[in-house]
């Protein structure tokens, strides 16, 4: 059998609910519809009709997540939800208050971590179809997702909700997903432009970063999302980008997003994250969002209203801002027509999409006993350890979440999949315990809390040992949650909390027979327990179906594919902001490292991580043979194609990810080791042998030359080395580009 497979995704638009990887789908790129301009003459005489405070009002919030339309014109609120888990509930008109309906339901999707772990762009095509279809069942014009920062550091607070260190998996993933979503009628809001790498200090902190780095690492998906999937929005961020409020910069928003990228959509201010009126405007932002305040003392309020009254910003200006959310509004259909979609929200199909992904995105770190997958045959009971087991993370923490009817617990996910002769031995363990919270924020982990309450009950911890002593397997589930990955702050260290570490090592001692599941969103300090521990699973926040497809893969039904889209390090040291001292900063952060974040890192400075980034293991093992190249040598304007055959060679049907990195030792700019630059996901049934073809533009393959400000494609050698992470690569195939 022979797989076509592409870089630029692989797959029938038509198609997409297709997941299986198995068929021979011919090479197709996601490309998304650009803004209409059809009705752009209507727009101009709509606008001569509108007062200046009409338009004014189309410019800022109105409410929490609308701002005004104007009703005698026909001109309806543009609407917004977040955001990144699922439609978040329906919030009060002037308060972050829920505004208490018994209609907002919605389902909740896996967090980014989880969607990037797939590396699966059918899956992200779907996840974007799928919540895009409940954003207009509830009536929504923008959903403010996807959430796509580069996570430079571990601690990250929202690194649970953005995709990956690395640009190109990033971009893979972020175009279809935008694709998916608009195809519903709805517009994307991609966020937050850009280098909104950390919480802390984000509401002032100045973000340094050379030009280069800029351009290959932190803004290759928002470009992707502009000129391969046409996002009818962006979200500006709240920090400064080289002394700039990204609100009011006029070189990301003018020059780079509009004049260079052609962005003709709108860009709406992250909530809060505007500080001034005529230069906001003038800079490129079109909505202000935000909450402290009443809403006519925004910015873009009675503030622009004077500021066009006493000439200090023309009427034009405000109309050419104006212009843009009409055509986005007759883009979306919210105007102009009858047909446009309709929606759908939590339904079985929806869920089972949830489930879709979530399965795909546990990862198997270890299973050097072959433990894993349980047999429920051999067993007579289960002990099932830790808090984890039973915690709920659709809502939690600071930041959008999703009402939801449905979130099923790792619990209850093995009491769903296991006969019921199984006994289920439940203990939770440990303690959730943060600081006291007249000092917390939100979730916040304060260094005094780690200190004095990170400990273990010892009642609870005899019962969770007995629990573990009496039962024929053990699972502990560990990690964290919403309330402790969260938006607004960082974690203070890497460690786990609330005593895991502790009671994972005496469960151990007494159940040798034990899988370590950890749910979390981003990296921890996992050493101690890969030394210790036999079998460990990785899982994320992952949605309404999470425990279901957790049973699942702990019991077999589902072969493990994910694999980790970041780098675990083994101390928060080796880690490149970290290594370079350059987090958090204080008033200024400089990205010291440059190029090297995360893997770039890692392999340049020849330190090793805990795990690898693309790293993943399954129940069955692949091997990678006969990689090659269509062609030796090619021209900047061709494509290379990579062969490589893929045999099953255990007796489980599993899905690799075949993953191509590219080097260039005799560049002429400073390179890391190797840059991922293709990927596919292949399903190959146990026993079969199955042939893979990735496509890579040689264009993949530039840097970006400062000087000339352009990417260049530097001519000569090139290694590409396929593997199936960035530390096992099993062959390494030379290329030269002319
Ligand atoms: C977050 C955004 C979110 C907005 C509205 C902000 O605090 O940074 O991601 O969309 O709030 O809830």
């Amino acid at each position: 059998m022979l797989i076509v497979l592409s870089l630029f995704t692989s797959c029938d638009q038509m198609n997409e609910n297709d997941t299986t990887l198995n068929n021979a789908a011919p090479s197709k790129s996601y490309k998304g519809k650009a803004i209409a301009h059809d009705f752009d003459d209507k727009i101009d005489s709509l606008i001569l009709q509108m007062t200046l405070e009409e338009k004014v009002g189309m410019l800022h919030g109105t409410s929490m997540f609308n701002t005004a339309g104007v009703e005698r014109l026909g001109i309806p609120e543009l609407k917004m939800a977040d955001g990144p888990l699922g439609v978040r509930e329906e919030i009060s008109r002037d308060s972050w208050a829920p505004a208490g309906w018994d209609n907002d339901f919605a389902t909740y999707y896996p967090a980014g971590g989880g969607l990037a772990a797939t590396w699966n762009t059918r899956l992200s095509y779907k996840f974007g179809n799928s919540v895009g279809e409940e954003t207009r069942a509830r009536g929504k014009d923008v959903l403010l997702s996807p959430a796509i920062n580069i996570i430079r550091t571990p601690l990250g607070g929202r690194t649970y909700e953005y995709f990956t260190e690395d640009p190109f998996l990033n971009k893979k993933l972020t175009v279809p997903f935008v694709v998916g979503l608009q195809e519903n009628d709805v517009a994307a809001c991609v966020k937050h432009y850009a280098a909104n790498n950390q919480e802390t200090n984000r509401d002032f902190v100045d973000v340094q970063i050379d030009e280069r780095t800029l351009r290959e690492i932190y803004l290759p998906a928002f470009k992707a999302a502009v000129v391969e999937a046409n996002a009818y929005s962006m979200m500006g961020a709240y920090n400064k980008f080289r002394d700039e409020y990204l609100c009011e910069n006029n070189y990301m928003l003018n020059e780079v997003l509009r004049d260079e990228w052609g962005f003709e959509g709108v860009v709406i201010s992250d909530w809060a994250a505007v500080h001034t009126t005529v230069k906001s405007l003038e800079s490129g932002l079109d909505i202000e969002m935000g909450t402290p305040k009443p809403f006519n003392e925004f910015f873009l309020a009675d503030a622009l209203i004077d500021a066009a009254k006493s000439d200090k910003i023309s009427e034009e200006e405000i109309d050419k801002h104006v212009k843009r959310i009409l055509q986005v509004m007759y883009t979306l259909k919210s105007m102009g027509a009858t047909d446009r979609k309709r929606g759908s929200i939590n339904t079985e199909a929806h869920f089972q999409d949830a489930y879709d992904i979530a399965a795909e995105s546990i990862v198997l770190l270890k299973n050097s006993n072959n433990i894993l997958p349980l047999n429920p045959e051999q067993l007579k009971s289960i002990a099932v350890i830790g808090n984890n087991a039973t915690k709920k993370n659709a809502l939690g923490g600071f930041g959008a979440g999703v009402k939801t009817e449905r979130e099923i617990t790792p619990l209850e996910g093995l009491q769903n999949r296991l006969p019921k002769s199984i006994n289920i031995n439940y203990a939770e363990g440990y303690l959730e315990r943060y600081a006291p919270k007249s000092e917390a924020v939100f979730g916040e982990v304060t260094q005094e809390a780690v200190n004095t309450i990170d400990k273990l009950e010892p009642e609870m911890l005899e019962e969770a040992i007995q629990a573990a002593k009496n039962s024929d397997a053990c699972i502990v589930f560990a990690g964290s949650n919403r309330d402790y990955e969260t938006e607004a702050s960082d974690r203070a260290d890497l460690e786990l909390p609330f005593g895991q570490e502790e009671l994972i090592e005496q469960i151990l001692e007494v159940n040798p027979n034990t899988v370590v599941v950890i749910i979390g969103g981003g990296p921890f300090n996992i050493k101690g327990i890969k030394e210790k521990a036999s079998t460990l699973v990785w899982s994320w926040f992952n949605g309404s179906e999470g425990g279901n497809a957790l049973a699942d893969v702990l019991l077999g039904a589902v072969n493990p594919s994910g694999k980790l889209p970041w780098t675990m390090p083994e101390k928060l040291d080796d880690s490149p902001a970290h290594a370079t001292n350059s987090f958090p900063g204080d008033k200024v952060v400089s990205y010291d490292e440059g190029l090297l974040v995360g893997y770039r890192w890692f392999d340049t400075k020849d330190i090793d991580p805990l795990y690898p980034f693309g790293y993943g293991l399954s129940y069955t093992t692949f091997e990678l043979k006969n990689a090659r190249t269509d062609k030796k040598s090619y021209s900047g304007e061709e494509t290379i194609m990579i062969t490589v055959d893929i045999q099953n060679t255990g007796n489980k049907d599993g899905k690799e990810v075949i993953q191509v990195y590219s080097t260039k030792n005799d560049s002429k700019v400073d390179r890391p080791l190797q840059e991922l630059k293709g990927f596919e996901k292949v399903l190959v049934t146990a026993g079969q042998n199955t042939t893979a073809t990735i496509a890579i533009p040689v264009k993949e393959l530039a840097y970006y030359n400062v000087d000339k400000a352009a990417w260049e494609i530097e001519p000569g050698n090139y290694n590409l080395r396929v593997g199936n992470s960035s530390r096992k690569i099993i062959s390494e195939l030379s290329i030269s580009v002319e």
